[in-house]
């Protein structure tokens, strides 16, 4: 069973002897390996099971520290770096030669600096960068919580989880790339479109979604049990049809309940109350007797964006 610690140092030593230690960010819990250290960020790829060719989001402490990984940085970038970061989001920016295991051949680097306090003082302690995907096993929700990273990873006894309490944001960052001096998003998150709109005062580009990259496949962030996206009207009718079966709602309204094997979490109305509880209230469901999960469909606005997007990929329908 890994070990939930609250001492910064300690952790940061144990980064430092290639140890592996999960740690807390405003988004979610990161899996965290010392970025030049090839034998730790194997163990990443491995304790995740993982495949290799998935690049890993480099985590620094300070903007000054992106020019030591990358170059040529877009005017656009620098401006969306001074404006959000630290904080929820991911600059994909062209990376320097230099010899990195965890980018996947990509020319690029993805690049974040968390603004949670206990991810800052780590990265400040090893002064150096750390790898760090969410630190649960390929294609399952993201950890929000040092106990359910604990859940996660039960079996690895040599893993340290750096505590900083239940994560504030509760999804992903927003990831941006570049085409020259425009921008196009690759994965939605926190951060909205419209606030960069905003501050560029440019709309982003559309680009063709790879879906090499994990966060870009079509079944990903998933819960174990089966999730579909429904209207108010189609939950009705399917609890109605389906009263022998133990189903989980999360809908913003209470439904029609038909037998006690239904049950109903309330959904919050706000998207970033709702991002806050999401991933906690589907690994609820699946350590309960619910045998199916329905959604009810969010608002279809810019700030449910990012929301919709994880409830698409948890139902393995996103195109
Ligand atoms: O909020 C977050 O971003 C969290 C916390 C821990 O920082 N991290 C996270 O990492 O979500 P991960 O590995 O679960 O998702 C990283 C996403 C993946 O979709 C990956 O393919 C993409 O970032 N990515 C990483 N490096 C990339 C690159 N060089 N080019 C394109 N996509 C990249
Ligand atoms: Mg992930």
């Amino acid at each position: 069973m890994p070990k939930i610690i609250s001492t910064v140092q300690i952790a940061a030593n144990a980064l430092q002897r290639g140890e592996l230690v999960a740690f807390s960010t405003e988004t979610v819990y990161g899996l965290g390996a010392i970025a030049t250290d090839s034998a730790a960020v194997k163990k990443v790829y491995d304790y995740k099971g993982r495949p290799y060719n998935h690049p890993l989001i480099l985590h620094v402490h300070h903007p000054s520290q992106l020019l030591h990984w990358c170059h040529n940085i877009p005017k656009i970038a620098t401006k969306i770096a001074e404006a959000f970061m630290p904080g929820p989001l991911t600059l994909l920016l062209p990376k320097k030669d230099i010899h990195t295991e965890f980018t996947a051949h990509s020319d690029y680097l993805a690049v974040r600096i968390p603004s949670h306090p206990v991810a800052q003082q780590l990265l400040q302690a090893v002064n150096s960068g750390v790898v760090a995907p969410s630190a649960n096993r390929f294609g399952y929700i993201s950890p929000t919580c040092a106990q359910h990273v604990q859940e996660e990873f039960s079996d690895k006894d040599d893993l340290l989880i750096l505590d900083g309490g239940n994560c504030s944001i509760g999804i992903e960052s927003t990831i941006v790339g570049f085409v020259h001096e425009d921008y196009f998003i690759a994965r939605p998150g926190d951060i909205t479109s419209t606030a960069i709109e905003k501050l560029l005062n440019k709309k982003p580009i559309d680009i063709p979604i790879t879906t090499r990259a994990p966060g870009l496949l079509k079944k990903h962030y998933s819960p174990n049990t089966p999730l579909q996206l429904c209207t108010k009207d189609e939950i009705a009718i399917k609890l109605l049809a389906d009263k022998d079966t133990a189903v989980a709602v999360l809908a913003f309204t209470r439904p029609l309940l038909h037998s006690p094997q239904h049950t109903w979490l309330a959904a919050p109305l706000d998207a970033k109350e709702y991002a806050h509880v999401l991933y906690k209230s589907l690994r609820a469901i699946d350590v309960s007797p619910a045998t199916s999960i329905l959604i009810e469909i969010p608002p279809l606005t810019d700030e449910w964006l990012a929301i919709h997007n994880r409830l698409q990929r948890a139902a393995g329908g996103y195109d």
